[in-house]
């Protein structure tokens, strides 16, 4: 009663109309980020028999499209840094797939000794790939922060490790007959630039968290010039952004940050909605033979950042990251 009286003297308030407003906007935008660009019960795609490989599948957006795989037949290499943590999701996967066909395979992408160990374990257990997610992502990690080989941690992880594995990968893809190549972009790409300095934590000035946004504008700029590559082989490659999806991603920011995010989590994506313009990209038969693009959240083609579309610009980096990795000191 003591509560209701103060609450009934509100309620007609221009603020409590203003709240009520922001209340119903936000409900609004729940609902159009949690609606489905692509009705994902309806793809009738099945597996069986086919290989994925999954890096970060441990957790977020990672761990949702393993278990759609592994649900539709699949076998699927969940392929993470961390046994434990890999286990632990792996047992879960199993049981809500109802799949035994799941295998764990450890790599740290940050690493390129750690990605060559585990493809040539990877080619040994399987050497026909059907579907490769590179999907494993880390953002909020301090400016030119390196790894013990001299790469930028970021950089390393979000786009020099899913070039060396995919690069690595290739013949299994292409002894598939038909494979697809999924990398988990972000619309944070629009925000960075081209700078191959930076791989070594080096290059052009950096604002805040922008080292995220150049690393997923390189995984992006290289849809295209893989496409190009692989024209005619079976394997087509593409790039997706997820949208603001609710997952562990703000692991490595501030406790302030992470408050944030969770405060609004309410209006963003969970980590199943995140996943649907993965799959997307990897089961509509639709896209069948298309390559080289760029999808939005809402699963439709979209023009990368600016830098992205330069063939010079894109090859010239190409060329640098294959001598950072010694590829061109292979095959
Ligand atoms: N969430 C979003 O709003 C959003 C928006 C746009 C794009 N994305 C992208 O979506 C992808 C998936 O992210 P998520 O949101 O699902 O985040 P998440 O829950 O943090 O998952 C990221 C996964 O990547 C793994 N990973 C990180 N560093 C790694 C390394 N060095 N080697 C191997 N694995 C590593 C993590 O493993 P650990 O558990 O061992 O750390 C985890 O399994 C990322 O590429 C991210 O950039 C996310
Ligand atoms: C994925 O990213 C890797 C590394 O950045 C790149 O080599 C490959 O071409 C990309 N594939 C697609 C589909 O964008
Ligand atoms: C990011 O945070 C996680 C969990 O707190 C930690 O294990 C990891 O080492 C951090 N990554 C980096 C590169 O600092
Ligand atoms: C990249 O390397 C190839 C072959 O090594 C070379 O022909 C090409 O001109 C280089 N492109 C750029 C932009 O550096």
């Amino acid at each position: 009663m003591l509560l209701w009286a103060p609450l009934s003297t509100l309620v007609w308030g221009p603020s409590t109309v203003f709240l009520i407003l922001i209340l119903l906007l936000g409900l609004c935008v729940r609902i159009w980020q949690r609606s489905h660009p692509w009705d994902l019960q309806h793809c009738s795609t099945d597996l069986t028999g086919k290989i994925a490989v999954v890096t970060g599948a441990n957790s977020g957006i990672g761990k949702v499209v393993s278990q759609e795989l592994a649900r539709r037949g699949a076998r699927v290499i969940l392929a993470c840094r961390n046994r434990e943590r890999g286990q632990q999701a792996l047992a879960e996967i199993q049981e809500t797939s109802s799949s035994n066909h799941l295998l764990l395979g450890e790599v740290d992408l940050s690493s390129l000794a750690s990605i060559r160990s585990f493809a040539q374990w990877l080619l040994q257990e399987e050497p026909k790939i059907h579907l490769l997610v590179n999907n494993a992502g880390v953002c909020g990690i301090p400016q030119k922060t390196l790894t013990p080989e001299g790469l930028d941690v970021t950089f390393a992880t979000n786009y020099v490790g899913p070039f060396l594995l995919t690069n690595l990968l290739r013949g299994a893809l292409q002894r598939a007959g038909s494979a697809r190549v999924v990398n988990v972009s972000s619309f944070r790409q629009a925000c960075g630039y081209i700078d191959e300095e930076h791989l070594t934590g080096a290059g052009g000035p950096l604002a805040w968290n922008q080292n995220y946004d150049c690393s997923k504008l390189l995984l992006t700029s290289f849809t295209g010039e893989l496409a190009r590559r692989l024209q005619g082989t079976g394997v087509t490659v593409n790039s997706v952004d997820p949208g603001v999806v609710y997952t562990n991603i703000m692991r490595n920011f501030s406790w302030v940050y992470r408050f944030l995010f969770w405060l609004v989590s309410f209006f963003t994506k969970d980590p199943k909605h995140g996943a649907i313009p993965v799959l997307y990209l990897g089961l509509a038969q639709e896209l069948d033979g298309i390559s080289g693009k760029y999808f939005s959240n809402s699963c439709v083609i979209t023009l990368p950042a600016k830098p992205a579309q330069d063939p010079r610009v894109v090859q010239s980096l190409w060329n640098a990251t294959v001598r950072l990795t010694n590829l061109d000191k292979m095959d």
